[in-house]
């Protein structure tokens, strides 16, 4: 099976980082491959709503990288999001590529896939309802089937790889998908 994370953190070496490799790690452990990407790294410009993705070939017209990305995500059987939490929601970069996702509704380009979030936050998991809605409606919208999230409390870069009990977790986590 071939799993894409898309790292929506601006931190490289951050808990988001950190866990995703983690997961891999376990994944990896069952012949999965795995690819990442860092979403600050590419060029994503904003959906501006001109509804050429609604009709004909259902392209947009957009320049930037959002081609090559969603070529990597159609190829990919599990998506991993993930995106610490910004102000109890997903990081603006996040934010830009799930608008963008529109053309693969016509296409149903990720119908079937597996979809997982993986998010740290200050706060924990108490405070990731409306996220996990979020991601759960959106899977649901793209046809996607829902394979859970990974919430946990990190704050300080690279905390998270001082908590053992949550890395075992992670790697547990990426063995079972
Ligand atoms: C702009 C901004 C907004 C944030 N908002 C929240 C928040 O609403 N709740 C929370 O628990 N943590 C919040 N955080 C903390 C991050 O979620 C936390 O530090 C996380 O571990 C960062 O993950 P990373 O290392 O992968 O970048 C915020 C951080 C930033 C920079």
């Amino acid at each position: 099976m071939m799993i894409l994370a898309l790292n929506g953190s601006p931190r490289k070496g951050g808990n988001t980082d950190l866990l995703i490799d983690q997961i891999f790690t376990g994944a990896r452990k069952k012949g999965h491959i795995c690819q990442k990407i860092y979403l600050y790294e590419s060029k994503i410009s904003p959906c501006v709503d001109c509804r050429h993705c609604k009709q004909g070939d259902f392209h947009c017209p957009i320049k930037d990288d959002m081609p090559q990305l969603m070529a990597l995500m159609t190829k990919a059987d599990t998506l991993l999001f993930g995106t610490p939490i910004y102000w109890y929601g997903p990081t603006a970069k996040m934010k830009l590529l799930i608008d963008r996702l529109r053309p693969l509704i016509a296409t149903k380009g990720l119908a079937g896939k597996k979809g997982v979030i993986i998010v740290p936050s200050e706060e924990g998991a108490s405070i990731c309802g409306s996220i996990v809605k979020m991601f759960e409606m959106s899977f649901h919208y793209l046809g996607m089937v829902n394979r859970g999230a990974f919430l946990t409390t990190a704050y300080e870069k690279g905390e998270i790889s001082q908590n053992s009990g949550e890395m075992q977790r992670a790697l547990k986590f990426g063995y079972r998908l």
